[in-house]
């Protein structure tokens, strides 16, 4: 991957294809050029709105970080463990995840060390106690390396999974090789993680404090794990830095994330209140899941940026090409008219596989040879992208020329980009979360967390309201 070569970068450019939400193709549900041109100058605006902030948001600097000291820290401890385990939720996880898929495929932890070269990844981000206990069952806490993850170092569900595995570690390995195993990604100054690190002396990577979790892919919290796994994180960031130059176009309508914005802004008024994220790749499967949350903390507010009520936000919905060809799409084709539909297109595939002949006096089946999965897959996709249009459901493709740590970072960084200008176009602060804290708060006080007591009085009250009558 020559990432440093211009030439090349070019050849590795993500595209846009919008076609398929005009009105030319898909009918009065989809948006006229006229539209577009007209909302250009307000996208513009935000694309300046946006970019002027760059220091103060922290995230569109990343792709420029020194990264020496991840890499270094990952190949200092690769050899020593069979597993690296990151314990974090939501922003604290999904892009780990999502970059893991991604480049090593879903299939890295079955393979052999040779093989691997690293060690397997597990992501814990639930509090299940079915989840812990297998997941227990599964390691070897001796060649286990735990990564906690949480820029809060407060988040209910990350910090129980750190004390259980805390407890689990002290009995595997005893309380003195404690430090071996545990290495912290948190907030630089505040938090109880922070200060548990600290009277431990545990090896703790910092969090830019200005990065909001769902933005976080690629700081300290998305690159460890990806340092461990092998993906190379500098042509991530090389990828980021890219799509960095690209939504730094001013012409809205040459600035894919700008572009992207406008269309999922202008149909959203036009009732289209559902985004639906398809890629058709297997490894990108979990970047329709990242992505699903980064639209919706961000973009779901009940109030704008001068405190009046708003209630705006598009659901994203993730599915899998062609999977769910066989799942939902019926929904998509003929069910309501409330849905934008966003393909990942993939043209290389880094396999290729030959469908064999036979059954030559089958027509049904014998088509099928000499093709290969992989045009069978694209030819899913332009087909499945057709009927949505000539049904009327607006759709509209991102292309990738192939799926690598560079295309990676590059529609990380480009979706980040989109969501952040989304919400400038919607004049809503995109960069808080009060209803994942409100859900926070509440379940501190269920569990008797001190300073908690009064709303937990609030909602023992409420809980004594309800009526019976109506649990059956
Ligand atoms: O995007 C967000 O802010 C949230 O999803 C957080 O990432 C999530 O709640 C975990 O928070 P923390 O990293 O503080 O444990």
């Amino acid at each position: 991957m020559n990432y440093q070569d211009a030439q090349w970068r070019a050849t590795q450019r993500i595209r846009l294809d919008i076609n398929n939400a005009l009105a030319q193709n898909c009918g009065p549900e989809g948006l006229q050029a006229a539209d577009l041109v007209a909302g250009a100058t307000q996208a513009t605006t935000a694309v300046a709105a946006v970019q002027s902030r760059r220091e103060e948001l922290g995230w569109p600097t990343l792709p420029y970080q020194n990264v020496d000291q991840i890499a270094q820290y990952a190949a200092q401890v690769n050899a020593e463990f069979e597993n690296f385990v990151v314990l974090g939720i939501g922003g604290s996880a999904l892009g780990n995840i999502a970059v893991q898929t991604a480049i090593n495929g879903p299939f890295y932890n079955l393979w052999p060390r040779e093989q691997r070269k690293h060690p397997r990844l597990f992501v814990l981000d639930n509090s299940d106690p079915e989840y812990n206990t297998l997941l227990f069952q599964t390691l070897d806490l001796k060649r286990t390396l735990f990564n906690v993850i949480s820029k809060s170092g407060t988040t209910a569900e990350t910090m129980a999974s750190f004390l259980y595995f805390r407890q689990a570690l002290v009995e595997s390995v005893g309380e003195a090789n404690l430090k071996k195993h545990l290495v912290l990604t948190t907030d630089p100054t505040g938090g109880f993680l922070r200060q548990i690190g600290q009277r431990e002396g545990l090896t703790m990577f910092n969090l830019p404090p200005k990065v909001g979790g769902r933005f976080s892919v690629l700081t300290n919290v998305g690159l460890l794990s990806a340092a461990m796994t092998g993906v190379d994180i500098r042509a991530l960031l090389a990828g980021a830095a890219y799509g960095d130059e690209l939504c730094k176009e001013p012409n809205a309508l040459k600035n894919p994330a700008a572009l992207g914005a406008l269309v999922n802004h202008l149909l959203a008024q036009k009732g289209k209140n559902i985004v639906v994220m398809m890629p058709y790749a297997q490894r990108l499967k979990d970047v329709a899941d990242w992505f699903a949350q980064l639209w919706a903390e961000s973009l779901g507010k009940k109030v704008d940026r001068t405190g009046k009520a708003a209630r705006v936000g598009t659901t994203p919905v993730k599915a899998l090409g062609a999977t769910d060809q066989h799942s939902q799409v019926q929904l998509y084709v003929e069910g309501p008219f409330d849905k934008l539909v966003n393909f990942i297109a993939v043209e290389n595939y880094t396999e290729s596989v030959t469908i064999p002949t036979a059954y030559a006096d089958l027509e049904g089946v014998s088509y099928l040879g000499g093709h290969t999965i992989q045009e069978l897959i694209q030819a899913e996709q332009q087909a499945t992208a057709l009927a949505l249009s000539e049904a009327g459901q607006p759709n509209i493709t991102h292309t990738l020329p192939a799926t690598n740590a560079f295309t990676l970072g590059q529609l990380m960084f480009i979706f980040e980009m989109q969501t952040a200008i989304a919400g400038e176009l919607l004049n809503i602060n995109a960069f808080d979360q009060p209803g994942v804290e409100a859900g926070k708060v509440n379940t501190y006080a269920l569990l008797g967390r001190a300073n908690y007591e009064q709303r937990r009085a609030e909602i023992e009250a409420k809980i004594k309201l309800l009526d019976p009558q109506w649990v059956i």
